[in-house]
């Protein structure tokens, strides 16, 4: 260990902690030489001691309690990878600022829950909060948004944010298997937790929306404001209706301005059309499209998740670190990030998707468009499916832009028809 060796402590070591370590061992000369400066792990934590990890921890000093890493004055920085938005990790993460121990983490959780008060206190320090493997975990949207793009005003960023939701709807689509079934085998697979309720219900999605929104609008990241909806009522009958009608489903965490200056932010399951670039990123893959004024329309695409990318990720804040980047965690400063206006049902203007179950009785079209025409809501495709008078049968159909807060309306209307089965699945289209 050098005098000008850069260290750190090293708090979790699971799957992105142990990527963290093999990444600087495998490339310490190469890291060295790109950051100027030697980056060596000094201390590391978890909860427990013993357990063998397959990398040789013994070079490191194993530290109890990993809050105790903030107060430590060989450290140069603290890693933070032990996950969820309370708990250890925010005690470290906010210690570590308030002693002006720059800290680089991959916890959406935490940023999404408590991102503006530790970005404060980076601000109030001058100490770098950094975390780009929070968000798409190896593609490097963070960096783009803050730096590649900052030139522009964007007018939407939006992508597929959740690498497990994204594997069960490609799969669903390539087999005609329902969601149950492919949630089954994507959790035998390892691409699902025990509990996947985090990745189905969109929640996990939402975290990283609400980080981009945050740094692509300049806005408070407002995680309870987001309208979250996840792929469980998805059927495999609404995924080969869309591709009948010329779409792929996918778990879209959208983040756009309207012209008003309100901001579209949700999690859910959209249509996007075939010939979109993000109907065609498939499996496990995440992919992060912007648009901004000057740049236009990008898409950055790659594996959101994962030992290797996430801890490529945080190895790459750590040479920003010690490059002696101190630019603020959101882009701009926290006293200048703004309150945004979020848009609600009665602002959010698109075309929709939507799937009833109906007894085929006589009279039934009539009166769904009866509903539909009082909401204002025009049709523009419509499919219907099989012909039995003892079982429901499906029908789909999408409509011409509508606004939202009528759709809403019309499908409450439209499930108190007695021949309507169960409530209407409502999906947006996505054409921006
Ligand atoms: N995995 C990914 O692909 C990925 C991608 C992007 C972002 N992230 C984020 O990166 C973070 C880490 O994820 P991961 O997948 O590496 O998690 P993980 O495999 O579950 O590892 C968590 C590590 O933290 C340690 N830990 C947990 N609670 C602790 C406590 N109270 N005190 C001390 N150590 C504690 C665990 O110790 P033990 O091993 O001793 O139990 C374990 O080593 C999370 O915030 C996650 O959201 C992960």
């Amino acid at each position: 260990m050098t005098a000008d060796t850069f260290r750190i402590g090293l708090a979790g070591l699971g799957t992105v902690g142990v990527g963290v370590i093999k990444i600087l061992q495998t490339h310490a000369d190469m890291i060295a030489a790109r950051a100027g400066r030697k980056i060596e792990v000094l201390a590391i934590s978890a909860r427990d001691q013993g357990r063998d990890r397959g990398v040789d921890l013994s070079a490191y000093e194993w530290t109890e309690n990993p809050e105790r890493m903030a107060g430590d004055p060989r450290l140069d920085a603290v890693v933070e990878v032990m996950g969820g938005s309370d708990g250890p990790a925010l005690s470290l993460v906010e210690t570590a600022l308030k002693a002006r121990k720059p800290v680089v983490t991959a916890n959406k959780a935490l940023i999404a829950t408590h991102g503006v008060r530790l970005a404060g206190l980076s601000d109030q320090t001058g100490t770098p909060l950094k975390f780009e493997a929070a968000v798409a975990g190896g593609i490097p949207v963070i960096k783009a948004l803050r730096e590649s793009f900052a030139g522009n005003r964007l007018n939407a960023v939006y992508g597929i944010l959740n690498g497990t939701c994204n594997y069960i709807l490609t799969e669903m689509r390539r087999t005609g298997r329902n969601f149950l079934d492919v949630l089954e085998e994507a959790q035998a697979k390892g691409y699902a937790e025990a509990d996947p309720t985090f990745d189905i219900d969109g929640i996990d999605a939402a975290h990283k929306l609400s980080i981009l929104t945050a740094l692509g609008f300049g806005v408070k990241p407002d995680f309870p404001a987001m309208k979250i909806a996840g792929i469980r009522h998805v059927s495999a009958g609404d995924i080969d209706h869309a591709a009948e009608l010329g779409y792929r489903i996918k778990l879209l965490g959208v983040a756009r301005r309207l012209d008003d200056g309100k901001i579209v932010q949700s999690v859910e399951p959209c249509l996007v059309p075939e010939g979109h670039p993000l109907a065609a990123v498939d499996d496990v893959f995440n992919a992060v499209f912007v648009d901004g004024d000057f740049m236009g329309k990008e898409m950055l695409v790659g594996r959101g998740a994962g030992e290797g990318p996430t801890a490529s990720a945080v190895v790459a804040d750590l040479i920003d670190l010690v490059r002696g980047d101190r630019g603020p965690s959101f882009g701009v400063p926290v006293d200048d990030l703004v309150t945004a206006t979020w848009a609600g049902p009665a602002d959010i203007i698109s075309g929709f998707y939507l799937h009833l179950n109906v007894l085929d009785k006589p009279g039934v079209l009539a009166a769904v468009s009866a509903i539909l025409r009082d909401y204002n809501v025009s049709v523009e495709a419509m499919i219907q499916r099989g012909r039995n008078p003892d079982q429901p049968v499906s029908i789909v159909l999408t409509t011409h832009e509508a606004r939202q807060a009528d759709i809403d309306g019309a499908c409450a209307e439209i499930a108190k028809l007695p021949q309507v089965t169960g409530s209407p699945c409502v999906m947006k289209l996505i054409e921006i």
